[in-house]
């Protein structure tokens, strides 16, 4: 596979560590694909980040005909290697994942603990169990600690520390318990992803195959004579300088069909809660921003299920969000 000369100004052509890794750097991917499977109409020509290849590939399982790119070769390669049939591998972020998850048991969470935690299914008995029985000062130590950027600094590139928030750690224990209040953990892949470290299930043969390409996404965009309905970028903004994310939006216009729909994550805490925001309905519960839009007037799209403001109350060391009925299941 070749890929094209490195014309980006991104970070990410360097990847986002300070070491390059040899294999791929995600073996799975933490976004939850039911929002662009709710937020695409159907059979669209998708442009999608590939990464570890899962969005691209629950996109074409349901009818899209999607092109995937990525600037990183070895994770384009680790991404239609599971096309193939190649089964899931662990990447660095799996590894480290995993070492957090060692931590957290030397901090109190039991295998039993998680396990019945996993079972349950009620937002509002999720959060109770939550804030009892695993949400202790102990594990927040811990988690605060090893999310803290100057930690992170250790092994991150700099422009990635610095997009994200001073205190990383209390916020995404913050969107750790808005997800706990509104998704099941019973059926929510994600949590057993990052509690457990178990895979999400696979998604069903591609209808169309995938188009790989090892390529920088502005640079693409700029060169290709392809039109997109959509397009799901992943949060390749994060760590991004101003103008690459100028130079993106641009590419972005140039390729876009008329009403195409635009899909970014992203790390930071959003400017405000408002219902543009799609974050809590990812079941990945991660992420601080997800935003929807339709390219060309750049209107947001509100999330369907009207999940507006986040009502904060003071809570023993962080804030409190209120306890909203579980989404239907996509
Ligand atoms: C942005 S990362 C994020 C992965 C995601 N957070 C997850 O949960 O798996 C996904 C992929 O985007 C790729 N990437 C980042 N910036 C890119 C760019 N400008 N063009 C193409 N690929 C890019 C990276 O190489 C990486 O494999």
């Amino acid at each position: 596979m070749q890929c094209s000369p490195d014309t980006t100004s991104t970070v990410w052509g360097h990847g986002p560590f300070r070491l390059r890794p040899r294999g791929p750097i995600f073996g799975q991917t933490y976004e939850d694909p039911g929002i662009e499977l709710l937020a695409f109409k159907p059979q669209s020509r998708v442009f999608a980040i590939a990464g570890a290849g899962c969005t691209a590939r629950a996109l074409a399982a349901a009818g899209h005909s999607v092109t995937a790119v990525d600037v990183n070769a070895r994770q384009l390669a680790y991404a239609r290697s599971r096309t193939e049939g190649e089964p899931a591998r662990l990447g660095v972020v799996e590894r480290m994942l995993s070492f957090g998850r060692g931590l957290a048991s030397l901090a109190g969470w039991s295998p039993a603990r998680i396990m019945h935690f996993l079972s349950l299914s009620d937002g509002q008995e999720q959060v109770e169990y939550w804030d009892r029985w695993l949400d202790t000062p102990r594990w927040r130590a811990v988690f605060d600690t090893l999310l803290a950027p100057r930690l992170l600094g250790l092994f991150y590139a700099g422009p990635f520390v610095s997009a994200l928030p001073q205190d990383f750690g209390a916020r995404i224990r913050q969107r750790l318990r808005r997800g706990w209040s509104l998704h099941p953990n019973r059926s929510n892949p994600y949590a057993s992803a990052l509690l457990l470290g178990k895979a999400p299930a696979e998604c069903g043969p591609a209808l169309y195959p995938i188009q790989f390409v090892c390529a920088d996404a502005a640079h693409f965009l700029e060169n290709s004579q392809a039109v997109f309905d959509a397009f799901a970028l992943s949060n390749i903004g994060d760590g991004a300088s101003l103008a690459y994310q100028r130079r993106l939006r641009t590419a972005v216009e140039r390729a876009a069909a008329p009403g195409a729909v635009l899909i970014t994550r992203s790390f930071r805490e959003p400017d405000s809660d408002t219902a543009a925001n799609w974050a809590a309905l990812d079941r990945s519960l991660l992420w601080g921003v997800v935003e929807v839009s339709r390219i060309g007037g750049g209107s947001a799209i509100r999330n369907p299920y009207m999940i507006e403001e986040l009502h904060c109350q003071p809570r023993r060391g962080g804030a409190k969000h209120s306890i909203r009925p579980p989404l239907p299941n996509r």
